[in-house]
């Protein structure tokens, strides 16, 4: 037995597994995946944080406390719907800035017939809204409006998305799913260095926002958070309890309506009680598509991420990505250069398809992409001033957080949400202690002028009452020969599309396994700023100036990109959890 089959086995007998041995490739022989082979002297990952190995049940979230609340309902006999509304409620205690009650967010689920569903309910503008109201009487944007304070508020969607997954799939009582979360907001959570330093961080914007004394997020002696200290959210617990009793109407209607809306009318917001009572969620037609022996299963618009993810995916294929390996100049100029593309075609095509018509089956069909391939020129970088996005004929115009959750029988969903920047608009619902999202900014404001992610919109995607904004979150599950195989995502705003593209090329084609493909580093295009962002070492000397001779501009910036939380399902049915080592997110099975 060589040496590569006795940590295998090892791995097998312990369901722990060291990510970063040196040696294997992708195959099935041993009940697990092999592992990517590393060469001397390399250093593709961010750390060599291990994966988390179970049989029976995976959560992998952006907190420790929400993956054991998750993992918990499924010990119990939830299935992985029901373990992802416990998981959500929680996030939105112990993860305050981007776990919710005021935003929005998306799911991918596949049941355990193998039958795929796409969640939406991203939040929605408010029905006064209209198309300049971030313009000031000389055209020009109002910096900040959309992204600071009560206007910069989109109708949130997180209670409705999470009552229809528990109406089409839940099992487990609904008041069972959310009194983890009730306890944790009333009890109060011990707060990890991560959520301390946030919240000292964003102190004064609170203060901005909401006065002196915001609730909660700033203590009343105005010390700031430390680590280990004990937070509670006694208003918060309240508007929990109310979800628990009355569900939708516990939250869109009543004392906690009352209370949103009554924030809004003394902080200048516009949100009403007709928006709220109004707002629903919707399940839309996932948007799937084959890559060699996997299949796709992703978000439709109101996100770009599912479309973009496909393709991107559907134009490396025809490339030998494994033959010229992982970030090899090579590989990376391809990668690049459909990025390039793809986030083109996002701005101009893409916006809420309840609203204007994207043409998602040309986007995504061989000839739209053989096109928009054509100006590629191995030999030189393209510049974006010449990529526009493609034709497509007879077109009528008209601080985010991720979980993957798989259960004992296979189904799985994979959620993301947010409130877009970190503790969104900073507003906190007086009296109901939560926040509100900064949704809006996502919307093309003003054509052509970028948001806070540097994304550029135009006409698909500006503000209309009861619009959803584009979002570039992307849910999705993975299958191999038809089987459940993969459950990817991530936050990061509009890196998210090319972190979850390079985390699934990584394990499809390099022979990663869950926990390398997220530890691995990572780098970003998205048409406009035309440079390519890098995490430190992303790239090896040679390919960075192989990659700077052919005119590419590589910037490495100091910022990680991704927080993925991802499950793998093995060979032989163990499950891998992979939560990434840039954040404290983590993996827990049973
Ligand atoms: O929907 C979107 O694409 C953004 N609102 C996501 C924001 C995000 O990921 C922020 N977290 N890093």
């Amino acid at each position: 037995m060589n040496k590569l089959s006795v940590i295998l086995l090892f791995v097998l007998f312990t369901f722990s597994c060291k990510t970063n041995q040196p040696k294997g490739s992708l195959s099935e022989g041993n009940g697990l995946f092999q592992l990517f082979e590393v060469e001397e002297g390399r250093e593709p990952f961010y750390s060599n944080k291990e994966g988390v190995f179970a049989k029976k049940g995976m959560v992998a979230s952006a907190h420790v406390v929400a993956s054991e609340v998750g993992k918990e309902i499924l010990r119990k006999g939830g299935n992985a719907a029901d373990a992802s509304i416990a998981t959500f409620f929680a996030l939105a205690v112990v993860h305050p800035f981007a776990g919710n009650l005021g935003g929005g967010g998306f799911a991918v689920v596949r049941d355990t017939q193998g039958e795929a569903f796409a969640l939406d309910f991203r939040e929605k503008a408010p029905l006064a809204a209209h198309r300049d109201m971030y313009l000031d009487e000389n055209g020009d944007v109002i910096k900040g409006l959309s992204l600071k304070g009560h206007l910069a508020s989109g109708v949130p969607g997180a209670v409705a998305g999470m009552v229809e997954l528990y109406e089409k799939m839940g099992t487990m009582k609904w008041a069972d799913l959310l009194q983890p979360a009730i306890d944790l907001a009333e009890n109060g959570v011990i707060l990890t260095e991560g959520q301390a330093r946030g919240m000292n961080n964003y102190k004064k914007t609170f203060q901005e926002v909401n006065g002196e004394d915001t609730p909660y997020f700033i203590q009343p002696d105005g010390r700031e958070w430390q680590t280990g200290e004990l937070f509670i959210q006694k208003d918060l617990a309240e508007s929990l309890k109310r979800i628990q009793s009355d569900g939708a109407k516990g939250f869109y209607e009543g004392i906690t309506a009352d209370l949103l809306v009554k924030e809004m009318q003394d902080g200048g917001g516009i949100i009403s009680h007709e928006d709220l009572e109004t707002y629903d969620a919707v399940w839309r037609e996932p948007i799937e598509k084959d890559y060699k022996e996997y299949n796709i299963i992703s978000m439709p618009p109101s996100s770009s991420g599912g479309v973009a993810l496909i393709q991107l995916m559907k134009l490396v294929e025809p490339y030998p990505l494994k033959e010229w390996g992982w970030n090899s100049a090579k590989t990376v100029q391809v990668m690049i250069e459909d990025e390039r593309r793809v986030y083109a075609d996002r701005a101009k095509w893409m916006g809420d398809q309840d609203f204007v018509k994207v043409p998602l089956k040309e986007l995504t069909s061989t000839p739209y992409l053989s096109e928009i391939w054509a100006s590629y020129n191995e030999n030189k970088a393209s510049l974006s001033s010449e990529i526009e996005a493609g034709k497509i004929p007879y077109y009528e115009s008209d601080q985010t957080t991720h979980f993957s959750v798989v259960d004992k029988d296979g189904m799985a969903v994979s959620i993301t949400t947010t409130l877009n920047g970190a503790y969104g608009s900073k507003v906190v619902v007086d009296g109901a202690g939560f926040l509100m999202n900064n949704e809006m900014d996502d919307f093309s404001i003003k054509a052509g002028v970028p948001n806070m992610f540097g994304l550029i919109g135009n006409k698909a995607n500006e503000i209309q009452p009861g619009k959803r904004m584009l979002s570039s979150m992307t849910p999705t599950i993975v299958e191999k020969n038809g089987d459940l195989f993969l459950v990817l995502g991530t936050p990061g705003g509009s890196t998210i599309i090319t972190s979850v593209y390079q985390t699934l090329l990584n394990v499809v084609e390099h022979g990663m396994n869950m926990q390398q493909a997220v530890n691995a580093l990572k780098f970003h295009h998205q048409w406009l700023p035309d440079k390519v962002f890098m995490e430190t070492n992303a790239l090896e000397t040679q390919a960075l100036s192989d990659l700077l001779s052919l005119g590419y501009i590589m910037e490495i910036q100091n910022r990680t990109l991704g927080r993925m939380d991802c499950i793998m399902v093995h060979p032989n049915g163990v499950l891998e959890g992979a939560s990434d080592p840039r954040g404290e997110n983590t993996s827990v099975g049973f």
